[in-house]
């Protein structure tokens, strides 16, 4: 079963009397851990007042296309980006229309329009209306299109008929729209991932560290986890709860975090190390607090083991996938490490950067292969982590159908 937590729902209504649920589900999604952001229709506010929804939402409801305030707060295309998913409901007769055409008049056709994001509609109409010909040819282009059809329900109609048409309960739809992030993308597969920094203790009270939250790679492993994967997270200290459906184990030091990761790698179909590995650690760890009576003082340092380099050094292995965090030359440096460490992809974000990289809620990243590269524009970590789970696991098909039939990396 998936999760909303921290998901950003766009909710749009349509004209249908089924709107007077609509706060319902927007209390639904809240409630499982979504942000929501809802879009109304002219139509829609003749059934159920924008306020109403503003109240539940917590938001001011976007309602025109051409509005100077709202394209200089969360225009169109600002919402169509923000949303993980879009979920139209009541979706009316006349919108599935609209969606089929690929309109762009109004404001809520725009952003489905405009996003990369899900769509899922919850159709809500007259019987006759949705057993209509022209209607059912719509329902099955958008189907083929990748909208996700949720319902309609039978039963009674506000116009006294009985029969297909109704829209599905809130909390159906709401149970439903957690459905929409699962992929499938990695049923079946064990994925293995580290994140965070490592702490390398000096004395009781001092370490060496760095300043890694462990944000991408917690993203990461849920993303892996909603794409069906079992996910094993090792990962150093970080002050995020441990990710939904992922079996997280904590670690202190890069000599815990080998340790753990070589304990688990055998059942990984794919390794990712996004964790921020301290490569030197002090050769000695003094038993009491240091004193700070001498006027210099020198740290011998001795080297940490390779994690990423062991694992993609196994016969067999996983499919290998490393970070790699770079001021410069981010291409350059990203396809030195690919080639050394013997990796499979490389994925390599800029530090140094404002809003991206280290501790950041956001982050641009370039995918480097043997092939070539590909970069991704700046956005949540969250988001980007679906997309690179998308793309891990398409490469990952890809190598274990060409080169390895049946069994390959491992
Ligand atoms: O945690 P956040 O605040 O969200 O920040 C995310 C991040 C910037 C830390 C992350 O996206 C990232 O870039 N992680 C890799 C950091 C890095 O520069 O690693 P590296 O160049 O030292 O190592 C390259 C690869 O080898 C990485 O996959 C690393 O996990 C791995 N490695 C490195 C050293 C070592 N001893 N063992 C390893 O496994």
């Amino acid at each position: 079963m998936g999760t909303l937590v921290n998901k950003r729902i766009l909710v749009g209504l349509t004209g249908g009397i089924a709107a007077y649920k609509s706060p319902e589900l927007v209390r639904r999604l809240k409630q499982a851990g979504a942000q929501v952001r809802v879009v109304m229709t002219r139509g829609a506010t003749e059934f159920i007042t924008p306020l109403t929804l503003q109240a539940v939402s917590g938001h001011p409801v976007a309602l025109e296309l051409l509005d100077t305030e709202a394209e200089a707060a969360m225009g169109h295309i600002d919402l169509a980006r923000w949303a993980d998913a879009v979920v139209v409901a009541p979706a009316s007769a006349d919108f599935l229309s609209r969606l089929v055409q690929g309109r762009a008049d109004e404001l809520l056709s725009a952003v489905c329009l405009a996003t990369a994001a899900p769509v899922a509609v919850a159709p809500a109409m007259n019987r006759q209306m949705w057993d209509n010909a022209a209607t059912r040819a719509n329902v099955a282009t958008l189907r083929q299109r990748g909208v996700v059809i949720l319902g309609p329900a039978r039963g009674d109609q506000a116009c006294g008929e009985t029969g297909p048409g109704r829209m599905l309960e809130p909390a159906e739809i709401a149970g439903l729209a957690a459905g929409l992030f699962e992929t499938g993308a990695l049923d079946g597969l064990t994925v293995l991932l580290t994140a965070g920094p490592t702490w390398e203790a000096l004395d009781p009270v001092r370490g060496l560290t760095n300043r890694s939250s462990g944000k991408m790679g917690y993203a990461l492993a849920e993303a892996a986890a909603e794409a069906g994967a079992r996910v094993r997270l090792v990962s150093g200290p970080t002050a995020l709860p441990d990710p939904e459906r992922v079996e997280t184990v904590r670690v202190t030091s890069a000599e815990a975090m080998y340790q753990a990761v070589l304990a688990r790698v055998r059942d990984a179909h794919i390794f990712i190390g996004v964790a921020a590995v301290a490569d030197y650690r002090p050769a000695a760890v003094h038993a009491r607090k240091l004193k700070k009576d001498r006027e210099r003082l020198s740290l011998e340092l001795v080297r940490n083991p390779d994690i990423i380099s062991a694992v993609a050094g196994r016969r067999p292995r996983p499919f290998t996938v490393g970070f790699a965090a770079e001021t410069e030359e981010l291409e350059a440096r990203a396809r030195e490490k690919l080639l050394r460490k013997k990796l499979d992809l490389v994925i390599a974000n800029p530090v140094g950067e404002a809003g991206t990289g280290f501790e950041a809620d956001q982050n641009r990243v370039l995918i480097v292969d043997r092939e070539g590269s590909t970069a991704l524009a700046r956005q949540p970590k969250t988001r980007l982590a679906r997309t690179l789970i998308q793309i891990i696991a398409k490469s990952y098909h890809e190598k274990n159908t060409t080169e390895n039939p049946g069994l390959a990396h491992r």
